[in-house]
């Protein structure tokens, strides 16, 4: 199963509502919803640039890699695993890139070792 970009403007859509209806003032969505979007512009763009990648799985794994940021402090976990839970039924290398994507990107253990150290298996 792979998530569209539909689908994941869809999820972003639903983050939004959630935050909103929780009291998040509109102000501090809209630093979130560029953020998303602006990730996933550039990761397209980038993908354009490397024969052979796919730029429509750029897009969508940059617009979903911090579907769960706004969950963080709330239930005390890291956004980057909150995400790949939230996602890896939907779409495995769009829950792989929310989990990689909270190392320092000269550091991002295998996702092997990710699942390792967060998982336990
Ligand atoms: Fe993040």
């Amino acid at each position: 199963m792979s998530l569209s970009i539909q689908d994941a403007k869809g999820l972003i859509a639903e983050v939004k509502e959630r935050e909103i209806a929780l009291g998040r003032a509109p102000e501090t969505w809209y630093t979130y919803e560029n953020h998303v979007y602006g990730v996933a512009n550039v990761a397209r763009t980038i993908a354009s640039k490397i024969k052979g990648t796919d730029e429509e799985q750029a897009y969508v794994n940059a617009l979903l890699h911090d579907i769960c940021k706004t969950e963080e402090k709330r239930v005390q976990r890291f956004h980057g695993i909150l995400g790949y839970e939230k996602l890896i039924d939907r779409d495995e290398k769009v829950a792989r890139a929310a989990i990689v994507h909270m190392f320092p990107w000269n550091k991002i253990p295998s996702f092997e070792k990710c699942s390792q150290m967060f998982f336990g298996n």
